[in-house]
């Protein structure tokens, strides 16, 4: 158990969705587990002048929407004690004067260890890191004070963006103050792909492109773009994805051992994946990376908008709500296995998953009864809903002859330790507060992941005409997805079948 010292956390945006819906219940979580400090605060910031009495209110009617237990219930109280209020604009440089006098008010151990979370608009992230540095906000002092903070994705919206933020951060703070969230990094089923690579002798010898031919990484959502549609249209499924969590969670799959189990270590041997990947530029595009954004259809019978019908989006919009992309890493462990990742809005599951599909057997042996591709078995790493991990591979069909049947040996995570797999943000934060960034992602990683995927998103600007496919909300994406496979009998795998009632498709 991880203890962390006495501490404040003071969050910006603290009266937003985000603070509402993760970082409240996580905060919460971990309180009832007694794994935060004996002493601490939490201060929410916004422009609302609330008490802290009415903002504990809020916090309140936010979590008993969460609260399952009476034991749960009679701390909630106990907890809000340790909740504070300080009305703060960003672009008022007294209001983080009065937020330090505030501080001053703070037990002496507490106010020396700070957490500064950011759930804010990004656009606040450089000038809240000015005015704490201008305060020394940030300062530390080495074995008796520490300072963090922690920033929300985006980080940027291209690499320009992404390093002038990493400048300007790095300006006030030191890379290992600054924490960089990606709750994909933060999912436990993410972290046991560490253990399940790097703690088994049976899979690690085959982990690699002697044995692999090709993985797929999938991250579906079954949900349109509900009320987030202006952030949306100006994000895509490239930026909202694909460059963090997708890439993320790509070189978690694909990195070297590293050679010990220490943040430095671990985030060098992912950040080596990322510099490794192919960089897929001008024409190459068509060949890699198909985009598409779904249509209007009905879903179960229920009608379901098409994306250009959505709050707050461009009826012309040409943002993609899916994509699909055909990824190589240019390393000795992976020279020749393609990464087909692909991620999509009103696709028919929320799923996400890898899958890794191992060659078969030189000699088929059973090829006459069964065909030729009963013996490629896969691992399935399910990383969300129904954590888990499912191997498949071939056996005979019991009776006369040799017919081969694929089956399944399926763990799920529930088995283990009954239903309290911790959240991501709750892992994070407790992370953060300890002093652990190996979740985080490090500046050079973010640059990498922009390296990768800014070419394609600057050519898609530069040519609009780029094909960009329709379809149907509840359907698996654009067929033409298929084309980016190199051989015509291999598919992606489909957890569930499309959901609607109209299986074409269309050219936008
Ligand atoms: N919501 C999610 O599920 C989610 C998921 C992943 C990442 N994120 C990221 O988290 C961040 C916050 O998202 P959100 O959904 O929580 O946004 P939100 O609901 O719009 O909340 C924005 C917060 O910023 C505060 N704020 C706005 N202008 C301010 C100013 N000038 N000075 C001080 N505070 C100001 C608002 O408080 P006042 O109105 O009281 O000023 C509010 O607390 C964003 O970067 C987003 O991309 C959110």
């Amino acid at each position: 158990m991880r203890i962390p010292d006495p501490f404040t956390l003071i969050i910006f945006g603290g009266t937003g969705d985000l603070s509402h819906r993760k970082l409240f219940p996580a905060l919460f979580k971990l309180y009832f587990q007694k794994r935060l400090a004996s002493s601490f605060k939490i201060v929410g910031l916004g422009r609302r002048t609330y008490s802290d009495e009415v903002y504990r209110e809020q916090i309140a009617a936010s979590l008993n929407e969460k609260i399952e237990s009476d034991s749960e219930r009679e701390r909630l109280t106990s907890f809000l004690e340790h909740v504070h209020f300080q009305p703060l604009d960003v672009s008022k440089k007294t209001d983080f004067k009065a937020l330090q006098d505030r501080l001053l008010k703070f037990d002496k151990n507490i106010q020396k260890n700070i957490l500064f979370y950011l759930a804010t608009a990004p656009a606040f992230f450089a000038p809240v890191a000015r005015e704490l540095a201008a305060l020394n906000l940030q300062k530390e002092v080495e074995g008796q004070q520490w300072r963090r903070i922690i920033l929300e994705k985006p980080f940027g919206t291209d690499l320009e963006s992404a390093n002038i933020l990493n400048t300007e951060l790095l300006a006030c703070f030191d890379e290992h103050q600054i924490y960089r969230i990606d709750h994909y990094l933060g999912k436990e089923s993410v972290q046991n792909i560490l253990a399940f690579r790097f703690a088994n002798g049976l899979f690690q010898p085959l982990w690699n492109r002697r044995h692999i031919h090709r993985i797929e990484v999938t991250a579906a959502e079954s949900l349109g773009v509900e009320d987030r549609g202006g952030y949306y249209d100006h994000s895509g499924a490239m930026r909202d994805m694909i460059q963090n969590h997708l890439l993320q969670l790509l070189a978690v799959i694909a990195m070297e051992p590293p050679n010990q189990f220490d943040p430095d270590s671990i985030r060098d041997e992912k950040a080596k994946v990322l510099k490794a990947l192919r960089p897929i530029k001008g024409s190459e595009i068509h060949q890699h990376v198909i985009r598409g954004q779904y249509i209007g259809s009905k879903i179960r019978g229920e009608k379901v908008p098409g994306y250009r019908e959505e709050l707050n989006v461009d009826t012309k919009s040409s943002r993609e709500t899916f994509v699909a992309i055909k990824a190589n890493i240019d390393n000795e462990r992976w020279q020749g296995v393609p990464f087909y990742i692909r991620t999509g809005k009103r696709l028919p599951t929320r799923v996400s998953e890898v899958v890794i599909h191992f060659n078969g057997p030189g000699h088929q042996l059973f090829h006459e009864q069964s065909g030729d591709h009963l013996g490629e078995n896969q691992l399935v790493l399910r990383i969300q809903p129904d954590e888990g991990v499912l191997l498949k591979f071939g056996l005979k069909v019991p009776g006369a002859g040799f017919k081969i049947a694929p089956v399944g040996m399926d763990f799920h995570y529930s088995d283990m330790n009954a239903d309290d797999l911790p959240e991501a943000y709750e892992r994070l934060i407790l992370d953060a507060l300890v002093g652990d960034n190996t979740l985080y992602a490090r500046a050079d990683a973010v640059q990498a992941a922009w390296k990768y995927v800014d070419p394609i998103l600057e050519y898609w600007r530069q040519h609009p005409n780029t094909k960009l496919y329709g379809y149907p909300a509840g359907t698996w994406g654009p067929p033409e997805t298929l084309s980016l496979f190199e051989n015509t009998e291999e598919d992606w795998r489909y957890p569930c079948k499309n959901l609607s009632s109209d299986d074409t498709y269309c050219e936008l």
